[in-house]
């Protein structure tokens, strides 16, 4: 039984906190915030013992196999980046959750020294991991679909919050161009246009342009001032032989043969209900390349695939604000 962690307890360490309860490899023994009351609530919860630092937690010698950080901060990403680099450097592997920050230098500063202690790191990038989205890619591998030439996603929530000029691309984009990359690969360049929505300071809405380096064409519609009853996501790959469209992250998945008229369609593949079953999902694979003591390098969802969704991220503001199109920084 793994010996697991979690630092940050608000809604989504608590989410982390039910997945890793659920899990019969993992047993959650550690909750750790600075708010001492949500420590305690949740180590109360879970049988798990309550710390206030990092650094207590790690002092106590308490055994931890693997520890999530599920903290936020600004664009809710700033306060990842020093209980994760504590967790490394003691050589305890992590899930982060995304952005892996909203600073890129950070980033970069957090995979270089997992790569460094060959720690396992990795991020909460849990659209990808749905029985949808992996049949698709069985498909897509298998050449159903033919050559893939363009790659469509759709993602928007309502999101009132007014923080930063970039909350919404930063925080909400790792999520619809990490599964994009899941299917196109890497980004070679990018062109943006942005609209801040009605009232809003923030550029809440954004159309993005995307040529991968395997030249497929991809685009990236995006918003803050959306969703509700227009749904979450949607997914659309369209190869020479056929086409897929994933509804909702996990609900609907279908595909469309190009020269027939016999579509063939899942409806919650896997018995996965909506959204919020896409935690479980992605933690349980966290848990089995820790049990499994997969290599670093090949953990699913990796510390390095947010970093490079993040360069993605900052390549399509400067497309905005130069007017130009951008060529993606590879590290
Ligand atoms: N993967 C997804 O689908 C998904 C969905 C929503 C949010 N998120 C991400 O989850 C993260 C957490 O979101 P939230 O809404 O739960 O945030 P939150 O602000 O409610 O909770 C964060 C908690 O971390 C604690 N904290 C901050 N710094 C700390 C430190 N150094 N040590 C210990 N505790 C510390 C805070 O006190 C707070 O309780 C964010 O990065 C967000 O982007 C992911």
């Amino acid at each position: 039984m793994l010996q697991i962690g979690i630092v940050g307890l608000g809604g989504i360490g608590n989410n982390h906190a039910r997945c890793y309860t659920a899990n019969k490899y993992s047993k959650l023994v550690a909750v750790c915030d600075v708010i001492k009351e949500k420590a305690d609530v949740a180590a109360e919860q879970y049988g798990a013992q309550a710390f206030y630092s990092v650094k207590q937690m790690l002092k106590s010698g308490i055994k931890l196999d693997g520890c999530s950080v599920t903290t936020a901060g600004v664009e809710n990403g700033s306060d990842h980046y020093n209980p994760t680099m504590e967790l490394l450097q003691a050589g305890i592997p992590v899930l982060g959750e995304k952005p892996i920050s909203n600073d890129v230098a950070k980033a970069r500063k957090m995979v270089a020294l997992a790569k460094k202690k060959r720690v396992r790191y990795g991020i909460n990038l849990n659209h990808r991991f749905t029985p949808a989205a992996v049949k698709a890619k069985e498909w897509l591998q298998g050449g159903r679909l033919g050559e893939l030439n363009i790659v469509n996603m759709t993602m928007w929530i309502n999101n009132p919050n007014e923080s930063s000029p970039w909350f919404h691309i930063r925080a909400l984009h790792p999520h619809s161009l990490d599964v994009m990359s899941y299917f196109a690969g890497e980004v070679d360049q990018v062109q943006a246009f942005f609209k801040k929505g009605k009232g809003r300071k923030i550029w809440s809405n954004v159309q993005a342009n995307l040529l991968y380096k395997n030249g497929v064409i991809g685009h990236l519609t995006g918003s803050y001032d959306a969703g509700g009853s227009y749904g979450l996501e949607t997914l659309e790959l369209v190869g020479s032989e056929g086409r897929v469209i994933i509804n909702e992250a996990c609900e609907k998945l279908s595909y469309y043969p190009r020269y027939s008229k016999e579509v063939e369609s899942f409806d919650h593949l896997g018995g996965m209900g909506g959204f919020g079953d896409t935690f479980p999902s992605r933690i349980g694979a966290w848990v089995d390349d820790l049990r499994k003591k997969v290599a670093p390098s090949k953990i699913d969802a990796k510390a390095e695939d947010a970093l490079k969704v993040q360069l993605v991220i900052e390549s399509i503001i400067k497309s905005w604000e130069t007017g130009k199109v951008v060529k993606v920084p590879q590290k």
